[in-house]
Order: C-alpha cells, then structure tokens, then sequence
C-alpha cells in the first residue's frame, strides 16, 4: 500500500519518513539510526557543530546503521559583530547571567563553525544525505557533493526561495510550514513573509517546482504523512513527532513540556538566536520581547545568549531554556522511536485503507 516516491526510490528506504535534523543535540547518534534502522531517514542537525564533532556523529550512527541517514548544516554567511551593535543587548543579558550565577563573560570570537571545514567532513565521509537550511549553499559545493552520489536536499519556506534552491541546483527542497517547530528556514525576504501553512505551501512548491518537495510542519502521525503524500509531498519530515522519545537528547523538563503544554503555550521568539524560532514561551521569550529591536541578529544572538543557555541546562531552569517545539505539540508521546515509526506505518495504512472505504 506504500507509495514508491522518489525520495524512497533515490535511497533505497522502505518509508518516505523523515526525521527532522533537530540541531542542539537533540537528534542523537541513536535516535538517528532507530528512526533510519525503522525504514525511514534520521537525520544529524550539525549546523552547531565543529567539523570533527560531525565526523565523530557520523561514525556513531554508521556504527549502529548501514541504512541510509542524512547531516543538516546553516549556510549562512560568516558573521563578524560590531562592539556598539551588540553592547547595550549584553547588558540586558547580563542580568540573566548574574540570575544564573555565570561568571564568565560570553564568547564573542566564535559565532559559527566554518562551514567549508563541515562540508569538507560530509564529503570525506560521504555520508547519503546532505540537507542545509538559513540560505543557498554555494552552487560549486551543490555540484561537488552530488558529484560525490550525495543527494543534495535545501529548505524553502517560499516558493520564491525553493525556484532559488533548485536554480543553484539542489536535488530536492524541503518546504517548510508555518507551524513548525524550530527555526525559520526563511532566507529571502522578511521573516513575515514566510509564514505560510504547510497546506498552503505544499502544493503551490510541488506545483512550482521541476524538483520533489519534502513537507514539513506540524506533521506528527499518519494522518499527516497521508495529507503530506497527497498534496504531493515525496515525504514528511517530522520533528516535534520524535523529540520526547527516549533516545531524543532533549532536556528532560523540554520532553515534559512536551508531553504536557499545548499548542496555546508556543510562541515565535528571536531571544535565543537573532533568527525567529517556534517554541515554549518562558520568562527569556516574554521579558525579551520587549527588547525585540535591540536583538542582534543570528547568530551573534546566538553566541551572545551561549552560557545562559548551557547554565538553564544545567540547572534545569526551563524559564531560561529554549525549548523548541511546532504547532502539533498535544500529538506528541514518548513512545521509543522505533514503536513510533511501527505506529505510524500502521497509521498510514489504516488512514488509507478507511478514505478507500
Ligand atoms: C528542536 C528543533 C531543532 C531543529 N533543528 C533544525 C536544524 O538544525 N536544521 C533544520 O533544517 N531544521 C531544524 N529544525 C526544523 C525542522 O527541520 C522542521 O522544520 C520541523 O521539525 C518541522 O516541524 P514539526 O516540528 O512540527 O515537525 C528543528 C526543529 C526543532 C523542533
């Protein structure tokens, strides 16, 4: 009964199921290789990381998979900040810092890992699936990693920006909707503009592009990988779906949040990054929104807000922590992502087999 997509077809998996890249630590090595020994595609958010910090990810999932898996980067631009842009937003966060007990002052050297050191270990390592989010890679990586057999997979949040990614030559776009969890993929235009619903932009991007479109965006069981097919989506890919399950490294007060806030406790927020991102309102989220015009922008928000994330972490403040999440919240459960993925094959089958009916 499952539909052969390209997406299935190109990789070799028996479900055109994506895992989200959940960057921060959250898709681990494990959860990655549950979801890709399952059928479907996991996949590594490394955009935070350095390029041996991937090459040590990449040789723990191959460790526990020889299934098809995917690394997510940012291709944004290298960011260098200006002293008098980001001094009176530090001397907001200080406060927090003093709140937290940090010490140390933030590390404002370091914003971003060099992507062409991460896109040089994706290529060593050919690793199956390249996707990347914030912006266009450079059209001569695109060329280099499909080259290589990689398959080569950007994110729009508008048509406008998926005739972009396919002109600089990706294989697939993934189109993501308003009502996701995480970041903005957004990267022409304001951010305003971006927010169109997943069942709007679906089948406008399938009906736009020459090349498959992935949906993303609130699906979080088979009724949603049923409509995602038939908007004319080649897969889902689900994040929020995947991130209380056991091997999930999100916090263990996020998975809470998780398993018991609802859609009416999510807000879009740019106090933790300088890019706007959908997760659970806390004391940083609403005090910060009224310093909305004095954020830097990402990723020196990013760097900025570094050690009072790690501190929040560390002493379980969720008023402190960021706690991304997508609309579909209350769908949410804890099951291990293998009985996840075995639930939601068995969703699709039963949710067709009843429109058949
Ligand atoms: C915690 C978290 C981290 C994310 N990290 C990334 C990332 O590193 N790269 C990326 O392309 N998308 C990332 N996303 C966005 C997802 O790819 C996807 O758009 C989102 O999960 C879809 O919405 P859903 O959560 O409702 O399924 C992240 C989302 C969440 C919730």
């Amino acid at each position: 009964m499952w539909p052969n997509t390209e997406l299935t077809k190109r990789l070799g998996i028996s479900y055109p199921i994506i895992q989200s890249p959940l960057a921060g630590g959250i898709a681990t090595p494990a959860l990655v290789a549950a979801v890709s020994n399952s059928g479907g595609l996991g996949a590594l958010g490394m955009g935070y990381q350095s390029a041996e910090q991937i090459r040590r990810s990449v040789k723990d999932v191959r460790g526990r998979t020889n299934k098809p898996f995917a690394i997510n980067l940012f291709a944004h631009e290298r960011i260098a900040a200006d002293p008098k842009q980001i001094g009176p937003i530090n001397q907001i966060l200080q406060n927090y810092r003093n709140e937290l007990w940090i010490g140390l002052p933030p590390d404002l050297e370091h914003y971003a890992p060099p992507l062409e050191e991460q896109l040089s270990v994706a290529l060593e390592e050919k690793v199956p699936v390249v996707s990347f989010t914030f912006g266009v890679l450079p059209p001569r990586w695109i060329q280099k990693l499909k080259a290589a057999g990689i398959l080569v997979v950007g994110t729009a949040t508008t048509v406008r920006e998926g005739l972009e990614l396919e002109k600089a030559g990706v294989d697939m776009v993934v189109a993501q909707g308003y009502e996701a969890g995480g970041h903005r993929a957004n990267f022409l235009g304001p951010v305003e503009t971006s927010m169109i619903g997943t069942m709007a932009l679906i089948p406008q991007m399938v009906d736009a592009l020459k090349i498959p479109v992935i949906a993303t965006g609130g699906i979080m069981d088979g009724r949603g990988v049923v409509a995602a097919l038939a908007l004319g989506a080649v897969a889902a890919q689900m994040g929020t779906a995947f991130m209380a399950c056991p091997e999930s490294g999100a916090h263990p007060k996020h998975k809470d949040s998780l398993l018991h806030k609802t859609e009416e406790n999510i807000v879009l927020t740019r106090a933790y990054t300088g890019k706007t991102a959908r997760g659970f309102k806390n004391r940083f989220t609403t005090e910060m929104a009224t310093h909305e015009d004095r954020l830097a922008p990402y990723p020196v928000q990013y760097a900025l807000t570094r050690n009072i994330r790690v501190a929040a972490y560390q002493q379980s403040q969720t008023e402190f922590m960021p706690m991304w999440a997508g609309q579909g919240v209350r769908l949410c459960t804890s099951r291990p992502a293998a009985v996840l993925m075995a639930d939601i094959i068995k969703e699709v089958n039963d949710v067709i087999a009843k429109i058949r009916e």
